[in-house]
């Protein structure tokens, strides 16, 4: 665990925590604007790095080769697990300011180009057939339009190109299921509207990927509610 990280029980504490003392302001759409652009990014990327998500990205993520597009790019926790000398361009797509600035710290030894796009997922800015692979990870659960969003991922794709992927997801335990069901709502608000129980593989066969690896298993050390992972790699 980073010495700069709590674990993730205290976290969602915390969190929760700041989210009521920020609506009990008159002025919430402020408080709540200061929320989600300082406090959620820092407590949602402090989340990312736990071990347990880095041991996930490590062996995901050196499936990217060529030139290669990252949605969602965030805080940057994928920077290290690069396989840079089979990676020729890398465009780094996020949103957010909030989450840019916050990934300057760890891009800081890519020796890769790294070009920044700042828009969404639902509006990548490339050419059709441009790049040979497209990694996502822990943001299928976030983008709003995420079937837009994939759709573009596919298109932007090479024939021959690859989606390489790591969610976390709708759990297959009934159980745990019907709990990331009920906190689902409560979980958004505090973790930039990350749904619990998307199904990642359902919604890339949508899309009309085929997938060719798939690994799915309960993270060691991850709450179940958050920690049911799907990575794997799927054809254009
Ligand atoms: C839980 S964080 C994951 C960050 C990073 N992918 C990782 O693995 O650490 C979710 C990310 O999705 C981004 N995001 C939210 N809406 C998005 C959209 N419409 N298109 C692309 N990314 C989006 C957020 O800004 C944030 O960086």
């Amino acid at each position: 665990m980073p010495v700069n990280c709590i674990p993730a029980a205290k976290t969602l504490r915390v969190h929760a925590g700041l989210l009521l003392f920020a609506s009990s302001f008159e002025r919430t759409d402020e408080v709540m604007g200061f929320y989600n652009d300082h406090i959620e990014p820092a407590l949602v990327s402090c989340a990312c790095g736990m071990k347990a998500i880095t041991r996930e990205r490590a062996k995901i993520v050196p499936f990217a080769k060529g030139v290669v597009l990252e949605i969602g790019f965030g805080s940057g926790h994928n920077a290290p697990h690069y396989d840079q000398q089979a990676i020729t361009h890398l465009y780094a797509l996020e949103p957010s300011a909030a989450w840019r600035k916050k990934a300057l710290k760890r891009i800081g030894n890519l020796t890769v180009p790294l070009e920044w796009l700042d828009l969404p997922g639902e509006e990548i800015p490339l050419s059709d057939a441009s790049v040979d692979t497209v990694l996502v990870t822990y943001a299928l659960c976030t983008i709003p339009g995420v079937e837009a969003a994939l759709e573009g991922m596919r298109r932007v794709l090479k024939p021959g190109g690859k989606l390489v992927f790591l969610e976390h997801g709708l759990a297959p335990d009934a159980g745990v299921a019907k709990w990331q069901g009920r906190v689902n709502g409560v979980w958004g608000k505090l973790a930039g509207g990350c749904r619990l129980n998307r199904d990642p593989v359902a919604l890339i066969r949508a899309a009309g990927f085929d997938i060719e690896k798939l690994d799915q298993h309960y993270a060691p050390g991850a709450p179940k509610i958050a920690g049911f992972m799907t990575g794997g790699v799927a054809a254009r």
